[in-house]
């Protein structure tokens, strides 16, 4: 996920590319970068990694000849292809730079396309997807060709428009994946391309002037007429119109703009209360994302593992070591499983903090797998160094391009869920399970532990997981209501037995971290080995059914918590409703799931359970206290 922003109009363009990158830096923040239409006619980039103000210093030092532009780009980063760096910050430009794109999203056929126009004589000049669209456009434009006639300057400023329309057209139906687009030429000094496929993309219109921003936080200094731009749609932008088409070229109605009364903190989180919120009703995306070009018809296509140490361990090796913490620990509970059901792998899952310091029995050849949201864990990255040390391959499930457990390993998993803002890590979990998920089946593959026809059907289950997602979203407003209830209460507990014991650990993080409440996770069937004694009239649980083999136990389990005067919550899938209905008091059913995917769907109702809990007591829901979101002290 990135930020983008871009301006044609009367004033100069550099302070406002500016001012929208810094309210984009939540989008990412390795890198940012800016290009305007000089006033000698030439299109010049500045781009450095680091935060938006390490590039403002840059532009200053420009800012002479620059300070005339009234046209321009602007991009903040969070890296997907090639690591943070100068080169590979946006905008990315043709060989002349007369052509300058900032994009959002992931090309996945870049390879490809980078192959193809490398073999008709083009350079590179960063290892981004994104280069290549500049380098397709400027091919498309093809020769100058004079406009026929005595045409006056207007027609020559709309024929020249048309003209990168239509090389922009040329390109789009050759780009796989996730964008959007905003691209400039220096022979339009008053026009802006916008492109959005399933990546968002606004204009904001104002007078003479018009804007474009991946969100309308960027635009609210500016403006407060926008026009949010629908997949598959395509922009001119001119200082005082903007003429929408489709992909192919067709004109579409004029859109009036909307006005938004949002303030600058609300357009932020896109109009969501708090990040929290945001973050998880992004999950249907973020999954759909973390999943792109890495299943294929016949299964999983981790190309990071085709080759190299990895690869071969993944194969052979006699054992792997998950290390992590927190919530990204919960997310190495259900990968152990995995790895150990579907490629018969023996596999354990440890707390970063823990493996470090027990003399772990580490093989040569083992594989030591770290998951981490922001890759800069401290235990986590201890734990990996130390397995790494004593011979284990490393292999790194992170979030954060080019962070320090990404780079330590040998090869690096990347969750596409975006930047996590809030401390309460939500969609990098469910994108953490669903990474391992593939990661595990590719094992099973490698390790020829499963059927091929069984890995394409689980490959079609892993592909079902955003869908399910959104579905699970729908439990909102019941959730809500529970969360009235729970907020008056002093404990909670969680419970469930397999995977749904690791989705009861997940739950009660949440729960506590947020809202302060005392809440444990237990194994369904641990209850009276001890904490049975903790229940009383009226206890809160929470109890997990989406474990079909182990249903019947865990009902067996909550009847004797309701024998205690236990408040029960069930969260069940749909199959399992009536094993769950009778013993509990209320249910949250879920859409039907497969087991082994289930803590995926069931984090969401958990999730949206410890949030509204918070707002309904009024805690700092995104920066809880005694909390950070990078844990990098020990
Ligand atoms: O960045 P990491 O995934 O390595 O962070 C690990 C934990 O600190 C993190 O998951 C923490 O438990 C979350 N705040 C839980 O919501």
């Amino acid at each position: 996920m990135c930020g983008i922003v871009g301006y044609v109009g009367q004033r100069r363009a550099l302070p406002v590319l500016l001012e929208g990158l810094k309210r984009l830096e939540y989008r990412g923040y390795d890198s940012a970068g800016v290009a305007v239409r000089a006033e000698n006619g030439t299109v010049v980039v500045e781009k450095r990694a680091g935060r938006v103000r390490v590039l403002e210093q840059a532009v200053q030092l420009q800012s002479g000849r620059l300070s005339g532009a009234r046209i321009g780009i602007g991009h903040t980063r969070w890296a997907t292809h090639g690591c943070p760096s100068d080169v590979n910050a946006h905008p990315h430009a043709d060989e002349a730079c007369r052509i300058a794109v900032v994009h959002n999203g992931i090309i996945e056929n870049h390879g490809r396309l980078r192959a193809e126009l490398i073999r008709r004589g083009h350079t590179f000049a960063s290892q981004t997807d994104s280069e290549v669209v500049a380098h397709l456009i400027e091919e498309g434009l093809g020769p100058e060709v004079p406009a026929v006639g005595a045409a006056v300057a207007e027609d020559m400023t709309l024929h020249t428009g048309r003209r990168l329309s239509r090389a922009v057209q040329a390109v789009l139906p050759r780009l796989h994946g996730s964008f959007a687009l905003v691209i400039m030429w220096d022979a339009a000094p008053e026009l802006l391309i916008g492109v959005r496929y399933q990546t968002p993309l606004v204009i904001g219109a104002s007078g003479g002037e018009r804007f474009l921003a991946s969100d309308i936080s960027a635009l609210l200094p500016f403006t407060r007429d926008v026009i949010v731009l629908r997949d598959g749609e395509m922009a001119e932008v001119r200082p005082d119109s903007q003429c929408l088409f489709t992909f192919d070229g067709a004109l579409l109605p004029d859109r009036p703009p909307r006005h938004v009364s949002w303030d600058a903190a609300a357009a932020e989180r896109g109009g969501f209360a708090h990040f929290m919120l945001k973050e998880i009703h992004e999950q249907p995306e973020a999954l759909a994302q973390t999943l792109r070009g890495r299943l294929g018809p016949d299964g999983p296509v981790l190309a990071e593992l085709a080759t190299g140490s990895a690869a071969a361990a993944l194969a052979e090796a006699r054992r792997a070591v998950l290390v992590a913490c927190g919530t990204a620990h919960h997310a190495a509970v259900i990968g152990r499983a995995l790895l150990e059901a579907w490629a018969h792998l023996p596999a354990e899952a440890d707390l970063g903090s823990e493996f470090r310091y027990r003399d772990p029995l580490i093989t040569p050849g083992d594989l030591v797998v770290a998951v981490s949201q922001s890759g800069e864990t401290a235990d986590t990255l201890a734990a990996l160094r130390e397995a790494m040390r004593r011979g284990a391959i490393g292999l790194a499930v992170a979030n954060a391009v080019g962070s320090t457990i990404a780079r330590q390993a040998d090869v690096a998993l990347y969750t596409m869920a975006g930047p996590e803002i809030s401390v309460c890590s939500t969609k990098a979990y469910t994108t953490q399970i669903e990474v391992l998920s593939v990661l595990a089946l590719q094992a099973a593959a490698v390790r020829c532990t499963m059927p091929a026809a069984e890995i394409a059907r689980w490959a079609a289950e892993i592909a079902r997981l955003p869908g399910l997602a959104r579905e699970a979203l729908a439990l909102e407003p019941e959730v809500r209501a529970l969360a009235a209830w729970l907020a008056a209460q002093q404990h909670c507990f969680f419970i469930g037995r397999g995977l749904d014991w690791a989705s009861a650990m997940e739950g009660q993080l949440k729960l506590k971290e947020i809202t302060y409440l005392h809440a444990e996770a237990y194994a369904a069937g641990e209850l009276k080995h001890g904490p049975l004694a903790l229940v009383t009239e009226g206890t809160p649980v929470i109890a997990l059914f989406t474990q079909a083999a182990l249903a019947e136990k865990t009902a067996s389990n909550v009847a004797e918590v309701r024998a205690r005067g236990g408040r029960v919550v069930g969260v069940c899938t749909h199959a399992l409703r009536e094993t769950a209905d009778p013993v509990c008091q209320d249910l949250l059913v879920l859409p039907d799931v497969p087991a082994p995917l289930a803590p995926v769907v069931a984090a969401i109702p958990l999730q949206l359970l410890a949030y509204h809990t918070a707002v309904a007591l009024g805690t700092d829901v995104d920066k809880p206290r005694n909390l950070a979101k990078s844990v990098t002290v020990e």
